[in-house]
């Protein structure tokens, strides 16, 4: 790094791999386990090639343009930001989603989260169209990787901050066909939802704020993701109970409701879905093989 400022000193006038081993170099000093591969990543994003055109393009002198580019994003990696904020974007499941610090860096877990919420809808024999709700979405992650990957359903993608939902529309128009199927909704929970959406999801599926107040973070997400995306209250578990007790409302007879939490939260969430008197309550894992999301289904 500069010794004057904090800009990294990457030269102009270099080839891309000359590029590559500069970025790689500046960030094995803070971050030394994961500095080539994401070296690898903030290359191939300022550059605009994929894996095959780099190895192409190596010895090729970058422009000022992506020079700059790049220096930015290092710049942003540099100073701590979480590298899927810095580059802009992350890839869930088959999705590359826009993400910044308005929403809520997508996670592995989330992923399986979306594999248990697609298992119910392939058991339900219906032929008709699926009603899907993600409550909470985000940066959209799960409502609309659902709509990519199914072919008969209509996704309300639900969040209260409008923020997060400005990054979700943004992602929704980058799904093209597959938007069709998907809506935003501005609401907190169900309290916007119309009448007419009452007993009418097959599927309502959440990634709920789930950290107690005070609960230990790493610096990384405690200083750079949204705090209304994280902080359930005292408990953690506040979000978790209020769409437990409210779902049933909206949810036909026999829909599905899927829901992650911390896997401390698993048993005590299973024991209020049943006093709910939701049925077949199911605990998954997660890629760690930690109880991670609770499922049940509304037979009343
Ligand atoms: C843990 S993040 C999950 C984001 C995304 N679904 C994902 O899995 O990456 C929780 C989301 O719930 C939203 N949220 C928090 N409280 C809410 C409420 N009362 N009503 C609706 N959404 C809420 C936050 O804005 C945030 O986007």
């Amino acid at each position: 790094m500069n010794e004057h400022s904090k800009e990294p000193d990457i030269a102009n006038m270099s080839t891309w791999e000359e590029l590559l081993e500069e970025t790689v170099n500046t960030l094995s000093l803070l971050y030394p386990e994961s500095a080539r591969v994401e070296g690898q990543w903030i290359v191939l994003s300022a550059s605009g090639y994929d894996q095959a055109g780099f190895l192409k393009n190596k010895d090729t002198i970058a422009s000022n343009l992506a020079t700059r580019n790049l220096k930015r994003i290092l710049n942003r990696r540099i100073e701590g930001e979480p590298i899927q904020y810095a580059l802009g974007s992350w890839s869930f499941r088959n999705l590359e989603l826009i993400v910044d610090k308005r929403v809520l860096i997508p996670r592995p877990e989330t992923e399986v989260l979306v594999e248990v919420a697609l298992s119910f809808l392939s058991q339900n024999q219906q032929t008709d169209t699926k009603i899907i709700c993600d409550l909470g979405t985000g940066s959209g992650a799960i409502g609309l990787s659902i709509a990519q990957e199914c072919n008969d359903v209509e996704v309300t993608l639900v969040d209260h901050s409008m923020d997060a939902l400005k990054v979700a529309s943004a992602n929704l128009a980058g799904l093209g066909n597959h938007a069709v199927k998907a809506r935003i909704l501005q609401s907190s929970w169900f309290e916007n939802f119309p009448e007419s959406m009452r007993n009418s999801f097959d599927l309502i599926v959440s990634n709920p704020p789930y950290i107690a107040f005070g609960e230990d973070l790493p610096p990384s997400v405690l200083n750079f993701e949204p705090s209304e995306a994280l902080f359930a209250g005292e408990k953690g578990t506040e979000d978790i109970e209020s769409i437990l007790i409210s779902a049933s409302q909206w949810l036909t007879t026999g829909g599905a409701l899927v829901i992650e939490m911390a896997p401390h939260q698993t048993t005590e969430m299973s024991e209020t879905a049943k006093s709910e008197g939701y049925s077949n309550i199911k605990v998954h894992k997660d890629l760690a093989k930690k109880p991670r999301i609770v499922s049940c289904i509304w037979e009343e």
